[in-house]
């Protein structure tokens, strides 16, 4: 069972970076040895935005070269998608909804149905909502299955480790995804 968190957010270690990682981090720590964890940030990465040439349609993958492919790769190949964004203008930000875009290469074969899905948005105090709605819209267009959701709250880096209901939150969700995985597996847990 592969788990996949990506934060959206440019800052490397910011309030979705700690929300994503406490999940992933949950999931390595009290998963069986079946769980395989990656935890990717979009900061620093190459990711531009749709061109709407719709040859994708053809060729069944975005045809631009940029980092889009690595982690389009990663999205394909995981079980478990947790995917988070920092609210911009009550929506997720830029790099976000590139990636996001972009995956409609991915769609006309359906190549991410049937996986789970955690979706995650962050805001210093409004905004939140609309950044969960389109995160959704992203994963409920793919066929995704919902295991959750967070909506934390937070505006310096580190602000959201305050917010004690999203923190305590990310155990919840950890447990979900541990659950995807039977029982009689979980009694080989670490
Ligand atoms: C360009 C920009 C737009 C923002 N727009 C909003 C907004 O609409 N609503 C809000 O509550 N916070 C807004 N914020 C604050 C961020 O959502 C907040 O700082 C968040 O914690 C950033 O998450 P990160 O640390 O994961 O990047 C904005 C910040 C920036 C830089």
């Amino acid at each position: 069972m592969k788990v996949l968190g990506i934060s959206g957010s440019m800052r490397k270690n910011g309030n979705t970076a700690i929300l994503v990682k406490k999940i992933v981090e949950y999931i390595k720590e009290e998963g069986c040895s079946e769980f395989e964890t990656e935890y990717l940030s979009l900061s620093g990465l190459k990711i531009g935005a749709c061109l709407g040439c719709e040859k994708c349609k053809e060729t069944k993958w975005c045809v631009q070269k940029d980092d889009w492919n690595k982690v389009a790769e990663k999205i394909v190949e995981c079980d478990v998608l947790i995917i988070g964004s920092p609210t911009y203008f009550y929506d997720v930000n830029g790099h976000t909804k590139n990636l996001i875009d972009r995956t409609y290469s991915l769609y006309h074969d359906r190549k991410l149905a049937g996986k789970n899905a955690v979706v995650i948005s962050v805001c210093a105090d409004r905004g939140c909502e609309r950044t969960l709605s389109t995160l959704e819209g992203f994963v409920n267009t793919h066929g995704f299955s919902s295991l959750g959701f967070i909506s934390g709250r937070g505006f310096k880096e580190g602000d959201i480790l305050r917010d004690t209901h999203a923190i305590a939150k990310c155990e919840d969700i950890g447990e979900k995804v541990l659950k995807l995985v039977s029982n009689t597996h979980r009694g080989t847990r670490k």
